[in-house]
């Protein structure tokens, strides 16, 4: 599997990653046994990175991931989780952002309990906290970096100037941001800040939540435990929205069909095309799908396919309900 260089201190990871999210919150059904199969056929082809958070079922995520690192697999596995979402333990309601140091050190050491290593090889703040100056969060990362506990240090979801407040102390190899054919949104600055400031990028939801895959093409097609059915959650798929949508990864397909690909190896070829130093994460809880995922590393699109691609048009909806982004993406205003 070819690897890419993350960032300017050191990280180097498969070019496709694997996130574990859906393995054990909303995206329907739930498998631990398949799951823990899944991410022993990434690490067995190549596949290094994994993706977990600690909010990720309220810590139940990292517990599994945990669990599938037993046996001999840690050594094979770059372990990457975040810490920043509160969530109550018993209910998991949503309690807010923190990036409070005492915070923060507090998380690394629940992580690693729950993951069941000596240390985390890629810690991430999830959402940046707007009440913490980042200097602070992130200040206290480096701080765990050099007791040994972290290796890496990345963000998700950080804006340009958080980024270089945050690279001025702390050393930033890595941002996670949502990024798709789907979502280009970090195609205005956030990329070109990234190049600038030689950090890695990982995209996250590379297949926009599944819908770029084609595989759900009705609401019969959800479970009961998705929260992707009925678009309840994901603007993307509410009705109206979702068959817009469905129409366009047709074209999506046309372009790997001639050769055999699939829409989501096409989707994460895209991706890998863009440039060198960005590394998909495909969630999938499924074996079967790591392999597909993994063989888009050999599929080189033509000019022409990029081109296509590129032409694709506008998904209706928004990634998120749309009151729930802003307060991640703007920086307070001055005197707020
Ligand atoms: N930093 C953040 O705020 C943030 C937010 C969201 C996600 N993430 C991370 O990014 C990772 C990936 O994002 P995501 O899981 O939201 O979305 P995604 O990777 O875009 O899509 C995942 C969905 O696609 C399906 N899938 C995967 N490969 C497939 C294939 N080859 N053919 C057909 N279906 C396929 C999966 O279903 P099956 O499981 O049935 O294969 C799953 O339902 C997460 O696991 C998480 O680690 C981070």
């Amino acid at each position: 599997m070819e690897t890419r260089s993350l960032g300017k201190h050191g990280l180097e990871a498969a070019a496709i990653g694997l996130g574990c999210m859906g393995m054990t919150e909303w995206y329907g059904h739930i498998d631990e046994k398949q799951s823990v199969r899944t991410i022993h056929r990434a690490l067995e082809i190549g596949i290094t990175l994994l993706d977990t958070a600690d909010m990720y079922a309220v810590g139940r995520n990292e517990q599994l991931v945990g669990r599938a690192l037993t046996g001999g697999w840690r050594d094979l596995a770059i372990v990457a989780t975040k810490f920043g979402h509160r969530r109550d333990p018993e209910t998991g309601k949503f309690l807010g952002v923190s990036g409070r140091p005492e915070y923060v050190r507090a998380a690394c050491e629940a992580s690693l309990l729950r993951l069941g290593i000596d240390y985390i090889d890629l810690y991430q703040q999830h959402r940046v906290d707007r009440e913490v100056p980042i200097e602070e969060t992130v200040g206290v990362m480096k701080e765990l970096v050099d007791e040994g506990k972290v290796l890496y240090l990345g963000l998700s979801e950080a804006q340009p100037e958080d980024i270089r407040r945050a690279v001025a102390v702390a050393p930033i190899s890595t941002l996670q941001t949502e990024y798709s054919l789907f979502e280009r949104h970090v195609e205005n600055d956030i990329l070109d800040t990234c190049e600038e400031l030689v950090i890695g990028f990982l995209a996250y939801s590379p297949l926009g939540r599944g819908l770029l895959t084609g595989r759900w093409q009705t609401e019969a097609d959800f479970d009961e435990a998705d929260t992707r059915g009925a678009g309840t959650t994901y603007p993307r798929f509410q009705p109206g929205n979702f068959e817009h949508n469905l129409a366009l990864v047709e074209t999506v397909k046309a372009v790997g069909a001639g050769e055999g690909y699939t829409a989501a190896q096409v989707s994460l070829a895209w991706l890998l095309a863009q440039r060198s130093w960005i590394v998909p994460i495909p969630g999938t809880k499924r074996v079967e799908r790591i392999d597909e995922n993994a063989a888009a590393v050999e599929l080189m699109l033509t000019a022409q396919e990029l081109a296509v691609l590129d032409a694709l048009g506008e998904p209706a909806g928004t990634r998120y309900p749309e009151a729930s982004i802003p307060a991640w993406t703007s920086p307070p205003l001055p005197g707020t």
